[in-house]
């Protein structure tokens, strides 16, 4: 068998332990000098990717003694995981370090880390540099997982420690995890992404493709389920040219057909798919599963031909309709979501109404709609057709209102019906309330008990609230198999 990822594991994995006992003792120190139990927070921004290396360096930490906290306040180690896709994202991680500052002064021994995408960045780290000297770690992407070892280097020295690498070809996945959620987890099947769209800096930040090796992924699922887990993630910025570049190569197809054999494991989800890259091996995978969920999150960005081009997503507005149409034959329940930009260099008022085209001809579950960010460095941050922020502002709110209308019907649809949902958590603004999810990822709220966390209820629809369902149980789906 091949070892690709592995073959580093063994040896990375002894270096880390190593670190972890010797962050261990700096951290029992701590708590000798506080007299209680040092706490932790860490706090993401950006998508699903980031989510995950949020578990990964909360394994650490409570694997070095920290005990988790949701309150930056209260925290004695804050590490900010930070996102750089859009520019608003960035100001917020500004915004909140000079609030840490302001705690640090009254805490000096509150230790501050910064990670993830924005770090890839140099002139962010010139900048942190200069005015954000508190800071006593910041590390890049590709180095997540020598996290022991710079805590340690942080706890030995008082001066800022920066390590940013460019690339790595290391996958090191057998870290400790601290999982979010008990019953649900996101698995990492690839990093960075080659498509380099002309306005996307994820490309430069998380760098070239690489694929995990299958039997890896495999193993860990199986771990996960072990371990509680009944609904799987795969995670990827273009899940569909999964395992291309491997030794040995496998479709993403393939690799789902592998992950639903999986005993135990109930649901499967992906994210992301390039429209692109999306097979008919895959629409049939899908077809036929009893575990993939009834939902394929499919970005457009944009529906203009000449916008499209420009930003380098290698389909038409023709090319991308018939493939929805050919989804939507094969499986007429499945809910299709979207990623829209607008205000691309060069795109008109009318080109904004070839987007809103798309979005009543797909009917979109749901659409996360964007305003163009100019990233420094990418091809479309140089082009010159920039447009005026009125211009891409009344085109957002055209589509927007389009976006919510379609999107209203589509789950009004579902009224009434009798759906299975996996009981998430307890609904946040009423206590009585569960939260379940349903295949086609959304979301209902009843009355039931918090012992449902984690498993399957039949769930009927009584009111829809737009982007969101009320209802009640109908029968706990474990009661149903048990009287059959
Ligand atoms: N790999 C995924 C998306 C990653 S980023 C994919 O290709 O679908 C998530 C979304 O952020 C993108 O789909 C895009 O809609 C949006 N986005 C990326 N760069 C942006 C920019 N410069 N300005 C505004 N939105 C952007
Ligand atoms: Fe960015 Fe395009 Fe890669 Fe998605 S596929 S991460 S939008 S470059
Ligand atoms: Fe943001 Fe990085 Fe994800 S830039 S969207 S956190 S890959």
């Amino acid at each position: 068998m091949r070892k690709y990822a592995s073959k580093n594991d063994g040896k990375e994995l002894a270096l880390q332990e190593e670190a972890m006992k010797k962050a261990s003792a700096y951290v029992a120190d701590l708590a000798r000098k506080l007299d209680r139990q040092p706490l932790c927070c860490v706090t993401t921004f950006g998508c699903q990717m980031n989510a995950r290396d949020s578990e990964k360096l909360l394994g650490i930490l409570s694997r070095i003694g920290y005990a988790p906290t949701d309150k930056e306040e209260e925290a004695d180690f804050v590490v900010y995981n930070t996102c750089t896709v859009r520019d608003h994202a960035n100001q917020r991680v500004y915004g909140r370090l000079g609030f840490l500052n302001s705690i640090k002064r009254r805490k000096p021994h509150l230790k501050i880390a910064l990670c993830g995408c924005m770090m890839q960045e140099e002139t962010v780290i010139e900048k942190i540099k200069k005015s954000y000297r508190f800071v006593d770690l910041i590390f890049g992407t590709h180095n997540l997982f020598k996290f022991a070892e710079l805590l340690v280097t942080m706890f030995e020295n008082q001066e800022m420690i920066i390590d940013i690498w460019q690339e790595t070809d290391q996958i090191v996945e057998t870290l400790p995890v601290s999982r979010k959620y008990a019953y649900k987890s996101g698995i990492n099947i690839m990093f960075g992404c080659n498509n380099f769209c002309s306005y996307c800096i994820v490309p430069y930040v998380r760098g070239r493709e690489r694929s995990r090796d299958p039997r890896e992924i495999l193993q860990e699922i199986e771990r996960l389920v072990t371990d509680g887990v009944v609904e799987v993630m795969l995670l990827g910025q273009n899940v569909n040219s999964y395992g291309r570049n491997l030794d040995e190569p496998i479709t993403f197809a393939q690799l789902l057909r592998e992950v639903e054999q999986i005993e135990g494991l109930k649901r499967i989800r992906f994210m992301t798919s390039h429209p692109k890259d999306l097979s008919d091996e895959l629409i049939d995978v899908m077809k036929h599963s009893g575990k993939i969920c009834r939902h394929l999150h499919l970005p457009v960005q944009a529906g203009s031909d000449r916008i499209l081009q420009a930003m380098n997503r290698h389909y038409t507005k023709k090319e991308y309709l018939s493939l929805v149409e050919k989804i939507k034959a094969a499986m007429p329940d499945i809910a299709i979501t979207t990623d829209i930009i607008v205000g691309f260099p060069g795109e008109t008022l009318a080109d904004v109404e070839e987007t809103i085209d798309v979005v009543r001809q797909v009917q979109y579950d749901n659409a996360f709609t964007f305003l163009y960010s100019r990233r420094t460095g990418t091809p479309a941050a140089a082009m010159e057709e920039q447009v005026p922020a009125e211009t891409a502002r009344e085109g957002f709110d055209r589509l927007l209102k389009v976006v919510q209308e379609t999107a209203k019907e589509r789950a009004a649809l579902l009224q009434g019906k009798v759906m299975e949902a996996l009981v998430e958590e307890v609904n946040e603004q009423d206590a009585s309330l569960m939260t379940g999810r349903l295949s086609n990822n959304m979301l209902v709220h009843f009355p039931a008990s918090q012992e449902l966390i984690g498993q399957f209820v039949d769930v009927s629809l009584d009111t829809c609230h737009g982007f969101y369902y009320t209802g009640h149980v109908v029968e706990p789906c474990s009661l149903k198999e048990a009287v059959q």
